[in-house]
C-alpha cells in the first residue's frame, strides 16, 4: 500500500517514516523541500504524479507563540494547505487524513472535550487549525482529521526544552493549572498508518474528526516531574499558575480529549504516555 506524507521532516513525519515499513506501507515522504503545501497546483501535480492510496498531511505551522504575529503564514499552511490538500484528494478519489489539535477549543469544559464538540479557539494557532477542518469538511467527504495534543518524541518539543533546561537550571518553574494529555510522535504515526488501512476499503463510511492523545491527564507541571524521573542532574520544579508564565499566545486550561470514538470504530486504544516517554528516555 503506498502513502504519500506531507510534513516528512517534522516529528509526525518522521514517526510516520521510521513504522510504516513493519506495517508493510510504502512512503512516498515529501518534506517542506520537495512540496509546499500552500502552492496548489504542485500539490495536485505531486498528488496526481505519485498516485498514492492515501495522503497523510504532518505538515503544519506549529509554532504556536510565533502565530500571533505571523497570522497569514499560519492560516496559509494550516487553512489554505489542509484544503489544497483535501481538494487534490478529492479530485482523485483518494482518503485525506489530517492532523488537528486540542488548541481548537477555549479549555473552558469540565472533562473531556468529544469530537462534535464546539470548537471556540482562543489562539491564532488554534483558529488556523480549526479553520483547516471547516475547510477540509467544506471541500471533501472521504477525510479523517486526527485532533491529537501536546506532541513528543521528535526534535522539538516539551520533553527536549525540558531536557535542554535542565542543564542549565537548578529551578525550573512550570504552569500547573494547564491538563492534557502528551502523546508520543511514535503512537500518533502507528494510529494514522492503521487507520489508512481501515480506510481503504470499500465498506468504510465512517469519516469525520477523531479524538486521540495519551492518558492519563496531567499539567505541565505534573508532565515536567515525570520527565526529571529520567534525569540524574534533575532541577528543583516548582508549580506556578498561568499568570506567572506570560506567554503571546492564549493556551487552553483543559486540552483533555476524549478518546472512546477512535477505539469504537478503529479499535485504537489510548496511549500510555508513561510508557512513551520511557521508551525514549530509556529507563
Ligand atoms: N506539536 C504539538 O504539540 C501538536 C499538538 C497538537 C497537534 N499537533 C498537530 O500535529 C501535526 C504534526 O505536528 P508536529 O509536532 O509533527 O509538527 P512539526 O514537528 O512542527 O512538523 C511540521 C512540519 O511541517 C513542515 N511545514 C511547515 N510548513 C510547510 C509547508 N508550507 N509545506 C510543507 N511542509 C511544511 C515543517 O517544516 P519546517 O520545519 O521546514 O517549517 C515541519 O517539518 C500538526 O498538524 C500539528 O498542528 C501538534
Amino acid at each position: 500500500m503506498k502513502v504519500l506524507v506531507t510534513g516528512a521532516g517534522g516529528q509526525v513525519g518522521q514517526a510516520l517514516q521510521k513504522l510504516a515499513p513493519s506495517c508493510g506501507i510504502d512512503i512516498i515522504a515529501l518534506d517542506r523541500q520537495a512540496l509546499d503545501i500552500t502552492d496548489q497546483s504542485v500539490v495536485r501535480e505531486r498528488v496526481r504524479e505519485h498516485s498514492p492510496e492515501v495522503v497523510i498531511n504532518a505538515a503544519a505551522y506549529t509554532a504556536v507563540d510565533k502565530a500571533e504575529e505571523e497570522v497569514e503564514a499560519a492560516f496559509a499552511i494550516n487553512a489554505q494547505g489542509a484544503e489544497n490538500l483535501a481538494l487534490a484528494c478529492a479530485a482523485s478519489d483518494i482518503p485525506f487524513l489530517h492532523i488537528s489539535t486540542d488548541f481548537v477549543f477555549d479549555g473552558k469544559k469540565e472533562g473531556a472535550y468529544l469530537e462534535d464538540d464546539t470548537a471556540a479557539p482562543l489562539s491564532v494557532y488554534g483558529k488556523s487549525k480549526a479553520e483547516g477542518e471547516l475547510r477540509i469538511a467544506a471541500v471533501s467527504q472521504k477525510y479523517i482529521i486526527l485532533r491529537t495534543a501536546w506532541v513528543f518524541g521528535g526534535a522539538q518539543n516539551f520533553v527536549s526544552t525540558m531536557l535542554r533546561l535542565a542543564k542549565s537550571h537548578k529551578e525550573l518553574n512550570i504552569v500547573d493549572d494547564q491538563i492534557g494529555g502528551p502523546t508520543a510522535s511514535d503512537n500518533i504515526a502507528a494510529s494514522l498508518l492503521k487507520i489508512a488501512k481501515q480506510v481503504q476499503k470499500a465498506e468504510f463510511q465512517s469519516w469525520g474528526v477523531f479524538h486521540y492523545c495519551g492518558a492519563p491527564a496531567v499539567t505541565w507541571y505534573g508532565f515536567a516531574k515525570t520527565i526529571f524521573e529520567h534525569c540524574a542532574d534533575a532541577p528543583v520544579v516548582n508549580p506556578i499558575p498561568t499568570e506567572d508564565y506570560p506567554v503571546p499566545a492564549e493556551r487552553p486550561k483543559n486540552s483533555v480529549l476524549d478518546c472512546g470514538k477512535i477505539k469504537q470504530v478503529f479499535g485504537i486504544d489510548q496511549p500510555d504516555w508513561q510508557k512513551a516517554l520511557s521508551g525514549i528516555l530509556g529507563k
